[in-house]
């Protein structure tokens, strides 16, 4: 078989290791790539952009794949998942009116109540004027976010009245986010801790991933700028196992019932970001894909074939398809570029993957990077996500960051507190 992967990230790193495992897969293209999956073995990268639609389904049809597989949010809302189906091309996803879910937040709320999905309680603005008045009359804290695709970015946790005051200004006044930004919802404030919940659909059935809690924030303890994710381990002790088939009841069937009814199925990966709130969890956010950086211990602790779940998805067979992961905890370090999220350095050489890569239970995707003369350069702001395996979750936080120990960059940061709160948790046998 040969599969298209699209996209460039770490995520898609993980995607390309593990298919590549797949003994049905000859060849896996991936589109653009980076330096870690133009080094992976069967594979090629194409330089073809993530979100350049036409080409990307002319290269599919010129090489005859069997399955694309889009791994980031901007093909899918783009509508690629559509163009390869016209084309008579396997896509893996859901298609433009279901990738919806993530790139309008205002859908995603309508689906939501519609479905009856817990999730904070909000309203939605077109009207400058009457968003503001809306903040003024109900005071914070709030959350203000914009409508459409923001990068991460389109959010703003607001303490107080005057914080969510000036991020209606930001967004909808002053553009912030471009067109983004000319509709907001405005949110009820929900606290607890929070938790990555993912499921393969294939239309009508759902196949839960463990969960999984990334760390948004870019500094330790939580603190700083929002970022696309600093490190993930999964299970997060927060959404045990044995919520799993509760939280699928209400958070992905209810959804996966709502667009069956409107013609349709969701297929692909359907990814709830979860508030663990005191009267249970409540949806913050729908992704309609793998979140980066959690994909990476995710799918290191899938032991089935990902090929023939993908394909299940795509047929509607998920039902008749095992997916079967590994007992133990994996956990994946961001190393990042200094400065990120805002500006940062590029070019800086790395050195010591291939010592890292050599302990056992370990894997180092790559972000950020490309290879020019043998050598891996940071080309991003997230450069490499270094996952471990280990017994527990401790044991995975240990293993992960001793191989980071051997890892050397110029000008780079990273979190030294990936797993911290799970462990915590643990500890304090809640
Ligand atoms: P989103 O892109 O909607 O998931 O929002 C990004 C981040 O903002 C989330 O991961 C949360 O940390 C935070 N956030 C979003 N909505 C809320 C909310 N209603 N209450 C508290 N925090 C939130
Ligand atoms: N890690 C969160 C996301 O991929 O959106």
């Amino acid at each position: 078989m040969r599969i298209f992967v699209i996209g460039s990230g770490g995520r898609e790193h993980a995607l390309v290791w593990k298919l590549r495992q797949s003994p049905q897969v000859d060849r896996i293209f991936v589109a653009p790539g980076n330096g870690g999956t133009a080094q992976e073995a069967k594979t090629e990268n194409v330089a073809i952009g993530a979100g350049d639609i036409p080409a990307l389904v002319a290269f599919a049809r010129e090489k005859a794949v069997d399955l694309v597989v889009p791994g980031p949010e901007l093909p899918l809302t783009e509508g690629i998942v559509d163009a390869m189906r016209e084309a008579g091309i396997p896509c893996f996803g859901p298609d433009r009116y279901c990738a919806r879910l993530e790139g309008s937040k205002s859908f995603a709320k309508d689906v939501m109540r519609r479905g009856g999905v817990p999730t904070a309680a909000s309203e939605v603005f077109t009207d400058y004027a009457a968003a503001r008045a809306y903040v003024a009359r109900v005071g914070g804290p709030l959350v203000v976010k914009a409508d459409g695709l923001a990068a991460g970015k389109g959010v703003v946790v607001a303490a107080t009245t005057e914080e969510a005051l000036a991020a209606v200004d930001d967004i909808m006044r002053d553009h912030a986010h471009g067109a983004a930004g000319d509709k907001v919802v405005i949110e009820e404030f929900l606290e607890g801790e929070e938790a990555s919940f993912l499921c393969f659909c294939d239309g009508e059935h759902a196949v839960p991933l463990p969960s999984a809690q990334d760390h948004k924030a870019a500094w330790d303890g939580d603190k700083g700028p929002n970022t696309g994710g600093m490190g993930a381990y999964s299970p997060a002790p927060v959404l045990p196992y044995a919520q799993a088939a509760s939280t699928m009841e209400t958070v992905i069937l209810p959804v996966l019932r709502v667009l069956a009814a409107d013609g349709h199925p969701f297929r692909g990966v359907l990814y709830a970001g979860l508030m663990m709130t005191s009267s249970g969890p409540k949806v913050l956010e729908y992704n309609t894909r793998f979140g980066d950086p959690e994909c990476q211990p995710l799918l290191m602790r899938l032991e089935s074939d990902l090929v023939d779940i993908m394909r299940a998805c795509v047929n509607g067979t998920l039902d008749q398809t095992p997916v079967r992961y590994d007992s133990r905890t994996a956990l994946g370090v961001v190393l990042a570029a200094r400065g990120y999220p805002s500006s940062y350095p590029r070019g800086m050489e790395i050195a010591g993957i291939p010592a890292a890569d050599a302990l056992p239970g370990v894997k180092v995707f790559h972000s950020g990077t490309r290879v020019e003369d043998g050598r891996t350069l940071a080309s991003g702001g997230r450069v490499l996500c270094v996952t471990a395996l280990g017994n527990d979750l401790a044991d995975a936080q240990r293993a992960a960051y001793a191989a980071l120990e051997r890892i050397t960059m110029p000008d780079s940061q990273c979190r030294t507190d990936i797993g911290a709160k799970g462990i915590r948790r643990l500890q304090e046998g809640r």
